[in-house]
């Protein structure tokens, strides 16, 4: 599996899929690792673990489109199988997404459809549910709302803020985000309608 990797600022997500590729869990080579934002700790990471790592910053481009173009270059050259959004805070248009149709994955740290957007695991805490967790989706042109992948659920404790949440959610991402891989990579799968089916 040829996997490139967004992100935008710390790089965890990242870190442990590399983890998983480094323990031979996962079988998969890392083509890219793209990021927005010069100053994320994840694109330094990479680097230093000598990978190839591009910075292409958003603002210094004059438009979303131009900005795109670029990233679609570089996935161009590197030629993944899938493209995995690990903490990018740019909304992707339905050029790329169709680019790469079902071949990008997300992963959004509450039990999906439940609180899409930002800060999911305060908007967990502040609703009053009881079980959250992280969902791993294909993505599509909506925000938070591809097929489903992997889930897993946390408990949500009386005690909770949306940080300890997400204190506890962060390491069932890490688990999710490689299981999903490793599925992709060695079970047949079709996707129907929302669903994806492993055989
Ligand atoms: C994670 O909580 C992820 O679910 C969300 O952004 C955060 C990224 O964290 N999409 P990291 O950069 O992978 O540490």
């Amino acid at each position: 599996m040829r996997l490139a990797i967004l992100l935008s600022g710390r790089g965890s997500n990242f870190a442990a899929i590399h983890g998983a590729i480094a323990r031979g869990v996962l079988d998969a080579e890392i083509v890219a690792v793209i990021s927005n934002r010069p100053q994320a700790p994840g694109i330094a990471h990479a680097r230093e673990l000598g990978l190839p790592a591009t910075i292409l910053d958003h603002k210094k481009f004059a438009s979303r489109a131009a900005h795109e173009d670029a990233v679609l270059r570089v996935l161009a050259d590197a030629k993944p199988d899938y493209i995995a959004l690990a903490g990018y805070m740019r909304l992707l248009s339905a050029r790329f997404i169709a680019a790469y149709p079902n071949q990008i994955l997300n992963i959004h740290p509450s039990l999906l459809p439940a609180f899409p957007g930002l800060d999911a695991q305060a908007q967990a805490v502040a609703y009053g549910v009881k079980v959250s967790g992280c969902t791993v989706h294909f993505v599509d042109e909506n925000l938070d709302a591809g097929p489903i992948i992997v889930q897993r659920p946390v408990e949500v404790r009386d005690d909770d803020t949306g940080d300890t949440l997400a204190a506890r959610i962060i390491v069932e991402e890490h688990a999710a985000y490689a299981d999903a891989l490793v599925r992709l990579a060695t079970k047949p799968y079709r996707i129907e309608g929302r669903r994806v089916i492993f055989q």
